[in-house]
């Protein structure tokens, strides 16, 4: 029997016609899907294409770009500049916003991303991915700079993440929950294959890099001490432990399985390690649409108030109740 699953087109124009989104945001979605389908098959072709390895350049933040960063970041940037829907775009991979180029007409939105997310992955075959965030732009505005952007996460109208992995998968929310999409390699759509996806409030899994265990603050150090006890400890149960070190993929499986992942401040990263507008913003976003929570250890991740494009945030997110025993391990309040 033929099952029949809609495919990402449907499901944007049904969205559209229940007024949930408009046409420029659909087209923007579906050329951010499109991007990544360009990208995936950079990605699966890896050796093959010449394309692994360091393009010898670093970004802003001081880290080395390897070549996929930057064929994903052009992959997007050209896929994204004539549609008419954009007024700005910005990027991990890129110092400023960039404007759109004449003669193309500018439009309402501004388009956020991290092109190609777990890049340290990439060399060793492990799932990499691409994360989007879209703001509406501030009305007036000719040539939208950095300030246009930082809008607290609250105000996204779209969220997604492709992984690279053994499918390529697109999840994507507009605000009516977080659905999740298969790419079928041979009609080359993507198809509804994990609609209303709901993290499990409750969680004995987790996933933090430990080696940076010394360099923790002690709510976070005392959380996985307690996991770590195991069903000997306070916790009672038995707690099991992941981390792929691609975010889109530990995220994947905490939307999968449910799950806490923690990328706290440390004494290195004083602020945290990863970038607010690129990755802890559309993830949060996700996150919640999904029942799970996102914080920063104090607030919701979403309410954080941007100062500066390439900031770096805390991340706390995944299975409700997990989060919150961490949150309250920060606020006191347990
Ligand atoms: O983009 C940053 C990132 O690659 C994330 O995808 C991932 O969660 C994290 O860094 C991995 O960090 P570490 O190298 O400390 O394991
Ligand atoms: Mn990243």
């Amino acid at each position: 029997m033929l099952i029949h699953r809609p495919a990402l087109t449907r499901f944007l124009i049904e969205r559209q016609r229940a007024g949930l989104i408009n046409a420029d945001l659909r087209l923007l979605i579906e050329t951010c899907a499109r991007a990544c389908k360009a990208i995936s098959v950079q990605v699966h072709k890896g050796a093959l294409a010449n394309v692994l390895g360091s393009a010898g350049t670093h970004n802003v933040q001081n880290e080395e770009q390897k070549k996929l960063d930057v064929i994903s970041n052009e992959i997007l940037l050209e896929a994204n500049e004539w549609g008419g829907n954009l007024a700005a775009l910005a990027s991990e991979e890129m110092e400023k916003p960039a404007q759109i180029p004449l003669p193309h007409p500018k439009g309402e939105y501004l388009l956020l991303f991290d092109p190609l997310d777990g890049s340290s992955n990439i060399d060793v075959n492990i799932s990499v991915g691409t994360i989007f965030s879209v703001l509406r732009c501030p009305k007036g505005l000719d040539e939208p700079g950095e300030s246009a952007f930082l809008q607290p996460g609250r105000t996204q109208v779209a969220a997604g993440f492709a992984v690279y992995g053994p499918s390529t998968l697109l999840v994507l929310t507009v605000g009516d929950g977080t659905h999740g999409f298969t790419l079928d390699p041979y009609m080359g759509s993507f198809v509804l294959t994990h609609p209303g996806i709901r993290i499990p409030e409750d969680t004995a899994e987790f996933a933090i890099n430990v080696s940076n265990m010394r360099r923790w603050e002690s709510p976070v150090k005392r959380y996985i001490e307690e996991c770590l006890a195991g069903k000997d400890g306070l916790r009672g149960k038995d707690f099991n432990m992941r981390w792929v070190a691609s975010m889109v993929a530990d995220v994947f499986r905490v939307l999968s399985r449910g799950g806490i992942f923690m990328y706290p401040r440390d004494a290195r990263y004083k602020d945290g390690r990863l970038r607010l507008m690129y990755e802890a913003n559309p993830m949060a976003f996700i996150v919640e649409q999904a029942g799970g929570a996102a914080t920063d250890g104090h607030i919701p991740i979403l309410d954080v108030q941007p100062a500066s494009l390439h900031q770096r945030v805390a991340v706390i997110l995944g299975s409700k109740n997990e989060v919150e025993r961490v949150t309250s391990y920060h606020l006191g309040s347990e």
